[in-house]
């Protein structure tokens, strides 16, 4: 029988696959515990707004008709929230399908798209599938270095990723620093800033990526609701961009692609201003906390815009990964973004986090 690999298109063989990290399902059932702190993809422990409960329990009675193919409702009341074109609006199941998207209309093989690295998983992934060429720029002091991004622009550019917080390191590139690097891109380079955090940032310096969709630059926000929103499980985040540029997008879109629990639940949460209010100040009490037993430890750690410490714990991460799985607590390895001495933790609720840094006082016993 032919090998099946031999058919596959050779660029799908480079892509090595995503590391979500152990489930609590897998833990619970490896080490015989009922309870497991998950700390590891940057999840909302607060969970959803009750409103988007609501609202997705009255949605379910409609799930046997297609979902609106054009998120409506929701993409109303997103171009009011951030007083923006709604026609610039496109939803997607995750800010992820928006990054696939982004690919799939825009990478010809060949062309190069500039990151940081470490990348979030999903940039290396789209741009494998479309048979581009990444481009990896690396971080300087946990940051990204803009001006080396700038300098790696060539005519075979076409995109360039920016993740804003940085997920692994929870960094911001300030909005002085992103006007300066935007001075120097060329107009046929299209920019995605990727803002999945930006709920959680409280440096007034920030500078997210809308006023140059605003301008009618080249331009890609992307926000998500399953963070601050507590809405991870449903799938659902959204793209602002300019009309054209959005158009572009709509074109690949699957037609159904967001379910309509999805729909109804963002529409309820986006409603609900507590939720993200509530959500900011956890994730700023958590991280004073964090900090302060960090230091009490002697621990080096990035401070953080996000809901996430990037922490160096001084042993092999996959050994302090595994002790603390043993406790009944997950976080991420640095390993897999190269700092082999590194955790990423979620910040949890207080108890989750008194939870974390009990075990991990015990594991570096
Ligand atoms: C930087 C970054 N971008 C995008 C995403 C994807 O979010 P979504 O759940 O909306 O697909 C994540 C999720 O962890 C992330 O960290």
């Amino acid at each position: 029988m032919t090998d099946i690999w031999q058919l596959v298109r050779p660029s799908i063989k480079q892509i090595k696959p995503y590391s979500p990290g152990k489930s609590s399902q897998e833990v619970k059932e490896e080490l015989g515990i009922e309870e497991v702190t998950k700390l590891a993809s940057n999840e909302n422990p607060l969970g959803p707004s009750p409103q988007a409960i609501a609202a997705m329990q009255q949605a379910a009675a409609d799930v046997y008709i297609y979902p609106d193919p054009l998120c409506r409702d929701l993409t109303e009341a997103l171009a009011a929230h951030w007083d923006v074109d709604p026609e610039g609006i496109v939803v997607g199941r995750g800010s992820d399908e928006i990054i696939h998207m982004l690919g799939l209309a825009f990478l010809n093989p060949g062309e190069e798209v500039i990151y940081s690295s470490p990348p979030f998983a999903l940039y290396p992934f789209t741009t494998i599938i479309m048979d581009a060429k990444s481009v990896q720029i690396p971080h300087k002091d946990f940051v990204h270095d803009l001006p080396a991004m700038a300098a790696a622009i060539t005519n075979r550019t076409k995109m360039i990723f920016i993740s804003n917080p940085y997920n692994p390191t929870g960094t911001i590139v300030t909005a002085d620093e992103i006007k300066e690097f935007m001075a120097q891109v060329p107009d046929d380079v299209v920019v995605m800033f990727d803002e999945a955090y930006y709920e959680y940032v409280d440096d007034a310096d920030y500078g997210d990526g809308l006023p140059f969709v605003e301008e009618g630059r080249n331009a890609i926000v992307l926000r998500t609701f399953s963070k601050t929103y507590g809405l991870a499980g449903l799938r659902i985040g959204y793209g602002i961009a300019p009309p054209e540029l959005a158009a572009a997008l709509k074109q690949v879109r699957e037609p159904f692609n967001v379910a309509g629990i999805a729909q109804a639940a963002a529409l309820a949460s986006l409603q609900d201003p507590e939720q993200v209010q509530r959500s900011f100040q956890l994730v700023q009490e958590g991280k004073e906390y964090l900090y302060n037993e960090f230091d009490n430890m002697g621990l080096g750690y990035v401070p953080t815009q996000a809901n996430f410490v990037f922490v160096d714990v001084g042993i092999d991460s996959q050994e302090c990964f595994d002790a603390l799985m043993r406790c009944g607590v997950t976080v991420r390895t640095g390993d897999i973004f190269g700092f082999p001495t590194y955790i990423r933790v979620t910040i949890g609720t207080a108890e989750q986090n008194r939870h974390f840094v009990n075990a991990l006082c015990e594991v570096l016993a």
